[in-house]
């Protein structure tokens, strides 16, 4: 779920307009109040669609929109002040979303053609060094095909050899952007990887990111050492291996999510293909979502002592930070199941046997593999067995600790369903009553706030839908306007033919989405700039965010293909009509409310039914002839 999505998810519209003095009322499945935005405090024209968190005033204002639009107007702020204000609300954080500018990429490039110096540098080095190719190929086992195509080297000791050899091709100071120099604090620089073996890291594009390095010596510190964080090499938004393992991701409709560097390599060599892994830092949600593209099945597979009890617990205690290395897949289960369900993904866990790490159970048996990730567990039951395994479960204080442990994360998810499947399997579990169970459970964990006098009450369980029908169909066209910008030309020709007005930023009801279709549409109007640079100019980084998770859910289309102008156009249609419809139903409320106080907005009311009424015929008309297209 994007940023705007999941900020969405968690404001509940009724709550907004409420707090901001409007006084709601229950109308059919929706509310009405006094518009706040213009003055008129005899009868209601405002309304809020709380199942698309939409709001519009059929009075004066004749104006709608979404959360966003309802702040930005309320507090006259632009788009990006009332995301922060709305993101502060719902407890969301913005990242600061770093998209490359043409001039960034230019350097950015340079950085990674650098990188890709060093690794051939590294790789005839480790070529010269039998005692490193050696222990590469007899004791890890990997064969001269994997260590040539996951491009392994070897730095060799001393800490001038890599500045030495690229004194004439590249400044210092670009070899220590790129991560390959440190900086003495007498000024200068020297190597930062020495004796050791290279492992290059690259993003999900094949782009050179960086480096991890294995000690080769035992003594030596630490075990592993990555590049630092560059412009070009970000651990927690990075998974090692994505690269090669995307594919076979998609095509086995799963990731698996390994440990160590060295695993993804043995892996891969196995035939696992689709197996990734963080470097050497808790796992991020930026990370399962660069995995949830292409998959949401992802199976987290752990060592032995990570998925242990203790680890378990500490994850549980999120006492993670204190720990002094940060190495590890940290298992954080409340951590991992809100963003299990906030991406809508599907979390796993599966745990090696007898203490091996995954590249000693394909070195043991290849098959074993595929066993143990059929065998993964859902992240609840994955901790409820941890928990009991080897403890006296008859022991009343044991039953109340496992409990007290596993009933929160049981709170963590998602689906009611899910809620009591695992409470009774707890039960159990524990072989206790369900109900007594309940009692253990710590109370008042969930604040919610006290509905004040005179707002409405709602169903408690009434979930807020951030992604409502019509979301989504607004975001699918724009995805694919997004990459097809010259489709809005063709698009609109069609609307105008069947008699129905142009595409035009009030059909996109979604505050991001408007502002992308406007900046999409002043982009087709002009010829000096790029189109996507264009957009890019006019839009905030927000946006470019959602512009680039639209164009990477768009399927490669054929736009010239006439079936597929039909069916964009089909869906504007639907669009539309789902609309004119809400808004026929809204005013015949509106209406009688009017009535009832005197009748002063009936004038305003029946004008709008007839435009609509038109308006749905006009739809209705273009529907049929775009069926016998
Ligand atoms: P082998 O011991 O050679 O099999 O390597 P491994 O990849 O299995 O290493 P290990 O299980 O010790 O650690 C797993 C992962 O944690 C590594 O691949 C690293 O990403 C990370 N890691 C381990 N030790 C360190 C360390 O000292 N520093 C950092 N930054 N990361 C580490
Ligand atoms: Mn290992």
């Amino acid at each position: 779920m994007s940023t705007i999505d999941e900020i969405k998810s968690r404001i509940d519209i009724v709550d907004l307009v409420s707090e901001a003095g409007v006084k709601l009322r229950k109308a059919g499945r929706n509310y009405t109040g006094f518009c706040p935005f213009h003055d008129n405090k005899h009868t209601p024209a405002f309304v809020v669609w709380p199942e698309s968190g939409t709001w519009r005033c059929f009075g004066a204002c004749n104006e709608g929109g979404d959360i966003f639009k309802f702040v930005m107007k309320r507090d006259g702020l632009d788009f990006k002040e009332a995301l922060q204000k709305l993101a502060d609300r719902a407890g969301v954080e913005l990242k600061e979303y770093v998209r490359e500018t043409p001039q960034q990429r230019e350097a950015y490039d340079h950085l990674r053609g650098l990188l890709e110096d060093a690794l051939i540098y590294y790789r005839s080095r480790l070529f010269e060094n039998a005692d490193v190719l050696g222990y590469l190929r007899q004791k890890r086992n990997l064969t001269d095909a994997t260590i040539e195509s996951f491009g392994l080297g070897y730095a060799p000791p001393g800490y001038d050899n890599l500045l030495n050899h690229f004194k004439d091709k590249y400044m210092p100071q670009d070899l220590a952007d790129a991560g390959m120099l440190s900086e003495r604090d007498s000024g200068g620089f020297f190597d930062r990887f020495r004796h050791r073996i290279m492992i290059p890291i690259r993003d999900e594009q094949g782009r050179m990111a960086g480096f991890g390095a294995r000690i080769v010596n035992a003594d030596d510190n630490p075990k592993f050492l990555n590049s630092p964080e560059t412009a070009i090499f970000t651990k927690g938004r990075l998974l090692y291996g994505l690269d090669r393992a995307r594919k076979p991701i998609r095509a086995a409709d799963q990731a698996v999510i390994v440990e160590g560097y060295l695993d993804v390599i043995a892996l891969h060599q196995a035939g696992y293909e689709n197996v990734v892994s963080p470097m050497g830092t808790a796992l991020t949600e930026d990370q399962l979502r660069l995995l949830k593209r292409l998959t949401r099945r992802i199976v987290l597979a752990l060592d032995p002592d990570a998925a242990g009890q203790k680890a378990v617990l500490r994850g549980l205690d999120a006492a993670r930070s204190a720990m002094d290395r940060e190495a590890e897949l940290a298992f954080d289960a409340h951590g991992l199941l809100r963003s299990e369900s906030r991406l809508q993904a599907d979390l796993r866990v599966a745990t090696m046997p007898d203490e091996l790490d995954p590249d000693e159970i394909v070195a043991r048996d290849k098959n074993e593999w595929q066993k143990i990730i059929a065998d993964a567990k859902p992240i609840v039951a994955h901790v409820m067995e941890t928990l009991s395994a080897g403890q006296d479960l008859n022991d009343p204080k044991i039953k109340n600790e496992i409990a007290a442990q596993v009933l929160p994360l049981i709170d963590d998810l998602g689906s009611p369903m899910e809620r009591d499947t695992y409470r009774q399997a707890l039960a159990r579990m524990l072989r206790v009553d369900e109900r007594s169970l309940m009692a253990t459970q710590s109370k008042g964990q969930v604040v919610r706030r006290k509905p004040r006098k005179n707002e409405p009450t709602r169903a408690e369980s009434a979930p807020v839908i951030a992604l409502s029908p019509g979301r989504i169909i607004e975001a699918h066209c724009l995805s694919v306007l997004t990459q097809t910008p010259t489709l809005l030309y063709r698009l609109d020709r069609e609307l105008e033919a069947f008699g129905l007005s142009p595409l035009a930023a009030e059909d996109f009801e979604y505050t991001d989405h408007r502002l992308l279709f406007e900046a999409l549409k002043r982009a087709t109007g002009q010829d000096e700039k790029e189109y996507d640079q264009f957009v890019l100019s006019q839009i905030t980084d927000d946006l470019g965010a959602l512009m680039d998770e639209l164009r990477a859910s768009a399927k490669k289309i054929n736009s010239s293909d006439d079936k597929f102008l039909d069916d964009l156009a089909a869906r504007f249609l639907d669009l539309r009509r789902v609309r004119a419809m809400d808004s026929v139903t809204q005013l015949k409320f509106l209406q009688a409310d009017d009535q009832e106080q005197g009748g002063e907005n009936v004038k305003i009311y029946i004008e709008q039914t007839m435009r609509l009424t038109r308006l749905l015929r006009g739809l209705d008309q273009a529907r049929l002839k775009l069926s016998k297209h």
